[in-house]
């Protein structure tokens, strides 16, 4: 099976389009899922996810409330303990997808973040708050950690407000600072839930070239979890679609097609695309969900 292939739950979709990067190989996976499922007692949330995601490559996950996206992310993260298959990681350097979550470094931004507005911390001290001990130890030195800090600030382009008391940043300012949070100790996969949500579109496409710098120059693998996808139409290589626990991947033009979100969805959806945006428009009596993005659009 061509890796290109959409798949779901580990069978591929029959559709013709071309794939985007028809010359990956093996060795370039640097995240491999196989067969993952999660149960929260009886309700199975993901059920048998296969993916396999590229070095340097920025892939959207889209889908309706409830559908299981955080988790996916969440099991990625090392959050939570699958019932089955498996999550295998590709070391900072190379080779096939062997090593174990801590070798491969994550970064990971999750949906909510509690910040209390009177914490007398500035945005700088939170960027810092991403150095973990395994990997630079306690004894890094402050001169290094500085360094990182800055360099991490200047990636999100959130130098001039690095000083500021983090309370008093605006939503988009305190994603970004977030961001450099999770890229601090320079991970391999960046996990981010939501970070465009209540971002005004000027704030949101900031964050998307971000994004788009972090993967395609920086070269990490960049999972990134949004309701709409078309502010990340520009940047994304491929898009997850994940439907009550059920995931499709591939390009955009391969996934967000009538006959495969159908499959998801179990009854007919329609895509719209109108002046470079994409809508998906479901079926007016159970299409609530696949509605949003139209309810989305400004
Ligand atoms: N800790 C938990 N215990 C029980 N059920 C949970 C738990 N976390 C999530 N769920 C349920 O699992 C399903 C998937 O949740 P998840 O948060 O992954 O969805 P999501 O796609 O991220 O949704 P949203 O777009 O609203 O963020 C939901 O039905 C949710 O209620
Ligand atoms: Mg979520």
């Amino acid at each position: 099976m061509r890796r290109e292939d959409p798949e779901i739950k580990g069978r591929p979709v029959t559709q013709g389009a071309a794939p985007v990067t028809a010359t990956a190989t093996q060795d370039e996976a640097v995240l491999q899922i196989s067969d993952l499922s999660v149960t929260y007692g009886a309700r199975v949330v993901l059920d048998q996810i296969n993916l396999s995601i590229r070095r340097g490559e920025l892939v959207g996950i889209i889908g309706p409330n409830g559908a299981g996206k955080s988790t996916l992310l969440r099991a990625i993260a090392g959050l939570l303990r699958p019932d089955r298959g498996t999550i295998r990681f590709a070391r900072a350097h190379g080779g096939t997808p062997r090593a174990s979550r801590a070798q491969a470094q994550l970064g990971y931004v999750p949906q909510r973040i509690e910040m209390d507005p009177d914490v007398p911390l500035r945005a700088c001290d939170v960027v810092g708050l991403g150095f973990d001990g395994h990997r630079f130890g306690l004894s890094w030195p402050n001169a290094l950690k500085r360094q990182a800090v800055d360099r991490a600030l200047a990636l999100v382009e959130a130098s001039e407000f690095g000083q500021s008391l983090v309370g008093r940043l605006s939503g988009g300012q305190l994603q970004r600072i977030l961001i450099a949070q999770a890229l601090v100790s320079e991970p391999s996969i960046l996990l981010l839930d939501e970070p465009l949500s209540s971002l005004d579109l000027r704030s949101a496409d900031a964050v998307v070239s971000i994004v788009d710098r972090v993967a395609h120059q920086s070269g990490v693998s960049v999972l990134l979890v949004t309701h709409d996808m078309n502010p990340l139409l520009r940047a994304m290589d491929r898009i997850i679609y994940v439907v009550n626990g059920r995931a499709v991947i591939g390009s955009v033009d391969e996934v967000v097609r009538p006959e495969v979100l159908k499959s998801l969805y179990g009854y007919d959806v329609d895509v719209v695309r109108v002046r470079g945006r994409i809508l998906v428009v479901g079926d007016e009596e159970y299409g609530d969900e696949a509605n949003r993005f139209h309810h989305h659009a400004p």
